[in-house]
């Protein structure tokens, strides 16, 4: 008999290592691994190209008129073996993790119609299950039924490390500080937003992975997810 499938929900702070475990995890069940980050980091980049957003400044209205637009498409590329964001049918990947748009994405992030229209998007790729997706709503908002449900921590410090080694192996230009400047401020606003702020679902694992390696840390998120699944 063939196994039935789950929906795991993986939230957490930002640079927790969410995506990493996340694609680990879909590659081994076979899942469908959905980076939720990037479709606000897509919309962020729209708002930043059409200036609608700054650091100053917020052109919620104009940006909420735009959504109907708006077409973000998770495109295969089998070479890298990873989905890569697409918007408006232009490939976008590379410039959504730009630490440009890491300054201004929760501020895109906190409007309600922005979050409205894609948790729509969301909670369709999940109607089949089998899916892995990471956020900082998912098990809250997204998908509250979810049968497995992680919320990912680290300390500020170790996280702002990973984001920096990860944007200079990248090729971007970026220092420490900034970086850990930006996690500080994401962390405040992702927490304290009037709309599904970011929060752990009563129901979800916490894992500080501040000092645990990825092995060991995937090992027992796979543990569980076995668990789940065998429990179905
Ligand atoms: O996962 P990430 O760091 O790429 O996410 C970028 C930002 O997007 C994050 O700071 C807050 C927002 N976000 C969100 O509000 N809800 C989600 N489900 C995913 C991300």
């Amino acid at each position: 008999m063939e196994k039935k499938k789950i929906i795991i929900a993986i939230d957490g702070f930002s640079s927790t290592g969410k995506s990493t475990i996340a694609k680990h995890l879909a590659a081994e069940l076979n899942y469908l691994y959905v980076d939720t980050g990037a479709m606000y980091r897509a919309i962020t980049y729209y708002a930043m190209q059409q200036n609608l957003v700054g650091k100053e400044f917020l052109a919620t209205e104009t940006l909420i008129k735009d959504l109907q637009h708006i077409t973000l498409e998770f495109v295969y590329n089998s070479e890298l073996q990873f989905s890569e964001m697409c918007l408006n049918g232009v490939n976008v990947e590379r410039e959504i993790r730009s630490i440009e748009v890491s300054k201004l994405v929760s501020k895109v992030s906190a409007i309600s119609e922005v979050r409205k229209k894609l948790v729509e998007q969301q909670q369709a790729m999940g109607v089949q299950k089998g899916l892995v997706m990471d956020g900082r709503d998912i098990g809250t908002v997204v998908f509250p039924e979810a049968e497995l449900k992680l919320f990912m921590t680290a300390s500020p410090e170790k996280r702002a490390a990973r984001r920096y080694k990860e944007l200079l192996d990248k090729g971007h230009k970026v220092n420490y500080d900034e970086v850990l400047e930006n996690v500080q401020q994401r962390d405040l606003i992702d927490s304290t937003r009037e709309d599904s702020p970011l929060i752990k679902a009563k129901d979800a694992v916490e894992f500080d992975n501040s000092d645990m390696g990825l092995k060991e840390q995937f090992e027992r998120v796979y543990g569980l997810a076995l668990l789940r699944i065998s429990e179905e």
